[in-house]
């Protein structure tokens, strides 16, 4: 809509950026204000929901319950797809709100804890952190998860919204394509590449280690997660965002061990290989100061990017047109099939 991410990231809210791709234009305060009332009133989950998230394998990586969990809400209500845009703004309002309740309720589960519910007196942000942890955030770590999301909240046609867009445009439900959207978001080479580059981190340990294990891995041509992008071909604008909220998180931690490591990572792919890094890289660190396991970190991609999904649901909905691809197919020529008697 117009607005450079990083200036939205400088001066709005979460919610105030999830109103904007809702509806287009940012919120006035009123707006502002019903649209948090309506967001927060609907952050519970129901029973019957919170014992399908209790029966979930205590080893399932979260993307896997989240998927299952958001495609149990499309159970919930007959959603043939094809409804009023009212109707689906509603569930996306509700997917909005819930989203971080089946998160938090099957991160407590998975710890063998017992379930927080949320409060509506909490942001977005702090809300889910609560709900995580049973207690409020401190500032700096709501302001940087805040700041996140975001940056995370909508990019084009990256493969998972291509992925809901296309299941969109054969008339089918909202639930129905968030799900594969999530399925397309779990892939390391898509927002999956937040917990491998993570992963790296952990691999490599410490900054003395840094510099070795990096030319060490270019020169075994390893894949570096959290490095490339198929349309930022010089730099990805998202990433000096949230550098510099894992800089201020260091600081606020006393931990600039991850910084360090990932300052050295990037100095040297963009001179031996010249390719740099994406918004996943820096957002791994940032999670991991904010005391975040390592399997959540795409969970709160989606957290985020369900806002990109959503917006993107309705606009294929109000124009649409079947998504379909040619390949070009380099198969045998057109053959005659031999009864299995003669084969
Ligand atoms: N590490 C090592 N080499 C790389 C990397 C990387 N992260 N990214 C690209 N390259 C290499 C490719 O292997 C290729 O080398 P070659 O010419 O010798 O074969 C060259 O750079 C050019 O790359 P492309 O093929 O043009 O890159 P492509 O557009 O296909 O891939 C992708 C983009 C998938 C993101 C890739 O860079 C990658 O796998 N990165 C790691 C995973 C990752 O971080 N994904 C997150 C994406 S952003 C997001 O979802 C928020």
């Amino acid at each position: 809509y117009g607005y450079p991410v990083q200036d939205l990231a400088r001066h709005c809210t979460f919610e105030e950026v999830a109103y904007l791709l809702a509806n287009g234009e940012l919120p006035s305060r009123a707006q502002l204000s019903r649209f948090r009332r309506a967001e927060r009133a609907l952050r519970e989950i129901d029973r019957d929901h919170v014992g399908v998230i209790a029966r979930f394998s205590r080893a399932a990586h979260p993307m896997d319950t989240l998927r299952t969990a958001v495609s149990y809400l499309g159970t919930r209500e007959v959603a043939w797809g094809g409804e009023k845009p009212a109707t689906d703004k509603r569930r996306a309002m509700a997917l909005l709100a819930k989203i971080p309740t089946v998160m938090a309720t099957d991160y407590r589960f998975r710890n063998a804890k017992r379930r927080i519910r949320p409060r509506d007196d909490l942001s977005f942000s702090e809300n889910f952190c609560y709900m995580c942890f049973g207690r409020k955030p401190a500032p700096e770590v709501a302001r940087a998860l805040d700041t996140s999301l975001i940056l995370y909240a909508e990019h084009g046609f990256n493969a998972s919204t291509f992925a809901a867009r296309v299941v969109a445009s054969t008339l089918s439900d909202i639930y129905s394509a968030v799900t594969a959207a999530i399925g397309a978001l779990k892939g390391p080479l898509h927002g999956g590449a937040n917990e491998a580059g993570m992963h790296m981190l952990g691999e490599i340990g410490t900054p003395a280690r840094a510099e070795a294990w990096i030319r060490g891995a270019i020169e075994r041509k390893r894949l570096i997660m959290g490095f490339g992008h198929r349309v930022y071909r010089t730099g990805d604008s998202r990433v000096p965002t949230m550098n510099k909220c894992l800089e201020d998180l260091s600081a606020w931690k006393g931990d600039d061990r991850w910084l360090r490591i990932t300052q050295t990572l990037a100095r040297v792919v963009i001179a031996e290989k010249g390719i740099h890094p994406n918004l996943d890289f820096p957002s791994g660190p940032a999670y991991d100061l904010m005391g975040f396991d390592i399997d959540l970190f795409t969970p709160i991609f989606v957290m985020s990017r369900i806002t990109g999904w959503s917006a993107h649901y309705l606009e294929q909905i109000a124009d649409n047109r079947l998504i379909r691809p040619l390949s070009a197919y380099t198969g045998p020529p057109q053959r005659k099939v031999r009864p299995l008697a003669r084969r």
